[in-house]
């Protein structure tokens, strides 16, 4: 099937995302949207959120996308039940959360779990509603962590300023004693190596990248979705275009890759 898979983020996190869905998924083609102007999600209210969250879909629909990929934590908490409910015998609608908390429960050791992400998606609770509702004995440990995806996106990383701020959130004492630890957001990928180096690698780390794109896949396999060949390229669209933005891309998606400016 040859249509597009839509993809959207508030901005450029779920680059990380994209990128693993073209791994994985190589025949597929996307459209990937970044609401770069209404960026960051983590701080709005859940009107706001449903508002741009509704747009940018109905923008992806009209696109003949045969799926939707919610690539952000924070709109996949506020918006996926809605956006699923509207689409529903329509297209898919696929969220990065549900991915993470089913393999959090195949995996089935886990007793302390800890979460990390944006004011908007620990607020929600969305993430220890699911988790419990699988496994009432799980704990879960959640701060909000609203300096990494700007301590991020402004180039910090694997330097004095992140290993600081790391330190910082990750040393509260409400993450004594994980065994476990969920990336709640989509741009902490591109940290993981130092969380890694902060629990001296003893603590599993979730995040939203291969996890995503293996459920996709099983969607699309059970749904006939899968295309047996790339025949178009890929677009990448911004609700608004700086050279930072521009410059950024890179290290989210790996390659090189152009944004075009688009106003919904
Ligand atoms: N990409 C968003 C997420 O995964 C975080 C950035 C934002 O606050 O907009 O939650």
């Amino acid at each position: 099937m040859e249509r597009p898979i839509g993809i959207f983020d508030s901005g450029i996190g779920g680059l990380t995302v994209a990128k693993a869905i073209s791994r994985i998924l190589p025949n597929e083609r996307f459209i990937y949207f970044g609401d770069t102007a209404h960026l960051p999600y983590g701080d709005k209210s859940n009107e706001a959120i449903l508002k741009y969250s509704k747009g940018i879909s109905k923008f992806l629909i009209a696109n003949n996308c045969k799926t939707i990929v919610i690539a952000c934590n924070t709109a996949s908490a506020v918006s996926y039940e809605y956006l699923r409910d509207k689409y529903a015998g329509n297209v898919p609608i696929i969220n990065v959360i549900d991915p993470i908390v089913e393999a959090v429960a195949e995996n089935g050791t886990h007793k302390k779990i800890g979460l990390i992400a944006t004011k908007a998606t620990v607020k929600s609770g969305v993430y220890q509603e699911k988790i419990n509702r699988r496994n009432p004995e799980i704990s879960m440990a959640v701060l909000p962590t609203p300096l990494l995806a700007p301590m991020i996106e402004e180039g910090f990383s694997k330097d004095k300023i992140s290993k600081t701020v790391i330190e910082n959130y990750l040393s509260n004492p409400v993450f004594e004693g994980i065994d476990s630890l969920i990336l709640g957001c989509t741009h902490y990928v591109l940290i993981k190596d130092e969380i890694n180096d902060f629990f001296n690698g003893k603590v599993t780390l979730y995040d939203s990248t291969d996890i995503v794109a293996h459920k996709i896949l099983d969607v699309f396999e059970s749904e006939n979705l899968m295309s047996d060949k790339k025949k178009a390229d890929n677009h990448f669209y911004v609700s608004d275009i700086t050279e930072g933005f521009q410059e950024s891309t890179s290290r989210f998606y790996g390659d090189k890759i152009k944004l075009e400016h688009l106003k919904l």
